[in-house]
């Protein structure tokens, strides 16, 4: 595919806008995606990982989410790669992280994650912690392989969230983002295909989301009014890319408003190809309608700079530089604010750069072997 080069100055002029989310004002739309690295030992980032983010704000990005990071619940993930948002150690080298993202110029957010149901084959199950989920079940629709959350997990883990966040503000981030996305904990209850509850928090789409809004709010209660809470979700999920949460815009409404209304400051709607339309009728992506729907700043994100599919690539094949002239139209229309970039900043620590200084032939592809080092 040719590469179309918009020109510097338009590039550099729409990307380098600051803008407001909450009390944040984000010094530029360029935002790195959170992406899973399993670089953290017994869940604490260390100077390796310090530095691979600073890099990345010191060549432009202007809000880092990190990868996703377990809050503090026995069931809220497996990894010992994997880092932890909870424990003396693991916050110190968070704390660590966020200063040398901040010395560079850059803003960030930690993801807070709970895995849910999801486990790869052959994890090996953490003691007396199984899998949990809304209703047991797993993103294949199979049952027996954890159990259903009673209440007092519920309260648990609304609790470890809310403690997280607030461990993030007293630590130096700028704000937080939830994982709602990719089948995952909050996903599961979101998603009919994993959520049967009949005790009112399955059902209709506001009942499946009435979980996640209370979680949402104790967020938002144990942190100061003005520090940003990002709320990142996905139709897609990790074992299922043609699930979809909404059908339609007014389900898609009935999802994302309550959500609003108990403290989201912006979304973050996970695509895989930011240009597809959303909706019949409507060249709208994702982000587009999330932003028209609740008047929220949105995160649009999805092969950003590539031309290809992050799953195949993910599974080993690379994906080849794509122009963003597409991209700056739609940011031009404020059909949403801000752009996350994922592999092609895993590959190029300096992508921002280039990008806002139009050097774009120096622009590399992608190559699956990036997600194997933290350079
Ligand atoms: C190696 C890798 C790890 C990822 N880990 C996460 C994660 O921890 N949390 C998350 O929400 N998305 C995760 N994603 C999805 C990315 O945030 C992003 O949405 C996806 O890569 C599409 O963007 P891209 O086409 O610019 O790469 C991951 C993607 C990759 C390639």
């Amino acid at each position: 595919m040719t590469v179309t080069e918009p020109s510097t100055s338009r590039a550099a002029e729409i990307l380098s806008r600051p803008v407001t989310i909450n009390g944040l004002t984000v010094p530029n739309r360029i935002v790195m995606a959170p992406m899973t690295r399993s670089f953290s030992p017994g869940g604490v980032p260390g100077e390796d990982v310090r530095s691979y983010y600073a890099r990345r704000a010191a060549a432009g990005v202007g809000l880092i989410v990190t990868e996703g990071t377990y809050v503090g619940h026995e069931s809220a993930g497996q990894s010992d790669s994997i880092p932890r948002f909870h424990g003396e150690e693991q916050l110190a080298g968070w704390a660590r992280v966020a200063e040398d993202v901040h010395a560079a110029g850059g803003t960030i957010v930690p993801q807070l994650w709970h895995i849910g149901m999801v486990r790869k084959q052959g994890d090996p199950p953490v003691a007396d912690a199984p899998a949990v989920g809304p209703s047991g079940i797993r993103l294949d629709g199979t049952e027996g392989a954890g159990r259903a959350m009673t209440r007092a997990d519920l309260d648990a883990v609304i609790g470890a969230f809310a403690e997280a966040a607030a461990a993030a503000e007293r630590i130096g981030f700028d704000g937080v983002e939830l994982h709602g996305a990719h089948g995952y904990l909050l996903d599961q209850f979101l998603w009919a295909g994993t959520n049967r509850r009949t005790d009112g928090y399955g059902g209709d789409p506001v009942a499946r989301t009435k979980f996640t809004a209370e979680l949402v709010a104790a967020v938002r209660a144990a942190v100061s009014s003005e520090f940003p809470v990002i709320f990142r979700y996905s139709q897609w999920k990790a074992e299922n890319y043609d699930a979809r949460l909404a059908e339609t815009p007014q389900e898609l409404e009935a999802i994302l408003t309550p959500l609003a209304e108990a403290g989201v400051d912006a979304f973050h709607a996970s695509t895989r190809r930011y240009w597809v339309p959303e909706f019949d009728g409507s060249d709208l992506n994702l982000a587009g309608w999330t932003r028209k729907l609740t008047g929220r700043p949105a995160i649009t994100v999805g092969s950003v700079g590539l031309d290809g599919d992050f799953v195949r690539a993910f599974m080993g094949e690379g994906a080849p530089v794509q122009g963003i002239d597409n991209l700056l139209d739609r940011l031009e229309r404020d059909e949403f604010d801000l752009v996350a970039v994922g592999r092609a900043l895993l590959q190029d620590p300096q992508w921002a750069a280039k990008v806002l200084s139009g050097r774009f032939t120096d622009l590399q592809p992608y190559d699956a072997a990036a997600v194997r080092n933290l350079s």
